[in-house]
C-alpha cells in the first residue's frame, strides 16, 4: 500500500481511529436502532459495515443507488430512502434489490404520485415525509392522514413518518431545543393522525441529524417520542459541523500537496493541488490547520500560514472540507490509515456513489 506521503492527490485520507471513536460517540448516545444512520455523508459501504459493527442494522439513503448498493452488500437489513423518486426503473431496481436480498427497503412518498408509483413499482413498505419547516420534501401535516390511507388502499405498509428539519442544524445551542420541538410537534401530530389508519408495523417516528441528535428524548412528551435519528455527517465530519459544540473529531481530510510558492515583501502565499473540484464548496472555504484560507479555485487552493511561514513544494497539506457529502461525492476512493500519520493500510471505494 502506497504510505501516506506517496498518495497522488487530491486523496481522501480516513482515520479508522477517529472514524471508531465518532461511532463510538454516536452509538452510546443512540444505540442500536435509535440511530439509523444516514450514508449519503460517506456513500462507502466500508464506512457503512463499520457503523453495522457499532450496533447499527437500519441506514437512512438519499438516492435509489445508494439503497441498492446497501442492500447488493449486504450492509444493513433495513433501509431507508428518505427521499422521493419518481423514476420507474430506480423504484423498481430498488423493488427487485428487497426481492432478492431479503433487505427491507422503504422509501419515503408525499404525495398521491409517490404513493401510486411506490405500489406500481413492487415496493412494501413506506414512510410518510412530512414538511416540519424546511421548505424541500413533505407534505403539509394535515395530508400525512390521507396519503397513509392512499397507501394502504394501494396495498403499501405505512411503517411510520419522517420530517427532517434540516433548517436548524446550526441555529445556536440554546435555541435548538425549543425549535426543533416546535417542529417535532408537528411531526408527532401527523404519527398521531394517521396510526389507526396504518395498523401495528407503524412505529416509526425519524428525524433530526448530526446538529439535533443530542436534543431528543428525555422526559418531553413530544421529543421523547422521536425513536430514530437520521444522523450521518458525525462519522466524518466537516469545518461547518466542527465549528459547533459537537464531540465529534474531524475522521476525514482531502490531502493535497503544495505545488507552487510565493514569498513575497508584503505577502508569501503558498498553492495546493485541492480545488472547487474535489471539495463541496456549498458551506463555505474549507479550513487548514494554522492557516488561513485565501480562496480557491477549479484546480487550486491559495493559503498562507499564520505564523508566517512558508511550506515547501512538494509538502503534504490536509485540508478539512467544509461540507463532507458533496466532497465525498467527488472522490472514487478513501485511503485508509489507522491513526493520522500512518501509512495506508486499506483503500474502500466510494462504491455508493451516483443516483
Ligand atoms: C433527510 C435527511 N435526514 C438527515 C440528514 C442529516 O444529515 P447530517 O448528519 O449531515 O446532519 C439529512 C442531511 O441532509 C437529510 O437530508
Amino acid at each position: 500500500m502506497a504510505p501516506y506521503s506517496d498518495l497522488p492527490t487530491p486523496a481522501l485520507v480516513l482515520s479508522l481511529e477517529v472514524l471508531e471513536r465518532n461511532l463510538a460517540t454516536m452509538a452510546t448516545a443512540r444505540p442500536g436502532a435509535a440511530l439509523r444512520p444516514h450514508v449519503k455523508a460517506h456513500k462507502c459501504t466500508g464506512i457503512a459495515r463499520h457503523q453495522v459493527r457499532a450496533g447499527h442494522r437500519s441506514f437512512t439513503c438519499a438516492t435509489p443507488l445508494e439503497v441498492v448498493g446497501m442492500a447488493r452488500a449486504g450492509v444493513g437489513d433495513d433501509l431507508l430512502l428518505a427521499n422521493e423518486s419518481v423514476d420507474p426503473r430506480r423504484l423498481a431496481a430498488m423493488a427487485a434489490a428487497e426481492r432478492e436480498t431479503g433487505v427491507m427497503v422503504t422509501v419515503a412518498v408525499d404525495s398521491n404520485t409517490t404513493v401510486d408509483m411506490a405500489a406500481a413499482a413492487g415496493l412494501r413498505h413506506v414512510l410518510i415525509d412530512v414538511n416540519v419547516g424546511l421548505p424541500r420534501c413533505g407534505c403539509a401535516p394535515d395530508d400525512a392522514r390521507s396519503l397513509a390511507e392512499r397507501a394502504v388502499a394501494a396495498g403499501l405498509i405505512v411503517r411510520g413518518v419522517m420530517g427532517y428539519e434540516g433548517h436548524l442544524m446550526t441555529v445556536p445551542e440554546a435555541d435548538k431545543p425549543g425549535k426543533v420541538e416546535a417542529c417535532m410537534s408537528l411531526l408527532v401530530d401527523a404519527f398521531d393522525s394517521l396510526v389507526d389508519v396504518a395498523g401495528e408495523e407503524c412505529r416509526i417516528i425519524s428525524a433530526g441529524g448530526t446538529g439535533t441528535y443530542h436534543v431528543f428524548g428525555g422526559d418531553d412528551p413530544v421529543m421523547s417520542r422521536i425513536n430514530e435519528v437520521q444522523a450521518g455527517s458525525y462519522a466524518l465530519m466537516d469545518s461547518s459541523y466542527g465549528a459547533q459544540p459537537l464531540p465529534f473529531e474531524q475522521a476525514l481530510y482531502v490531502v493535497g500537496t503544495v505545488i507552487s510558492t510565493t514569498a513575497g515583501e508584503r505577502s508569501s502565499w503558498a498553492v495546493i493541488d485541492v480545488g472547487l473540484k474535489s471539495l463541496g464548496m456549498d458551506h463555505g472555504n474549507p479550513h487548514i490547520d494554522g492557516a488561513s484560507v485565501w480562496f480557491c479555485s477549479d484546480e487550486h487552493t491559495t493559503f498562507s500560514m499564520n505564523d508566517g511561514s512558508l511550506p515547501t513544494i512538494g509538502d503534504r497539506v490536509s485540508v478539512r472540507p467544509a461540507h463532507i457529502d458533496p466532497t465525498i461525492a467527488m472522490h472514487t476512493d478513501i485511503h485508509v490509515v489507522p491513526r493520522w500519520g500512518e501509512n495506508v493500510t486499506e483503500v474502500w471505494p466510494v462504491d455508493l456513489r451516483h443516483w
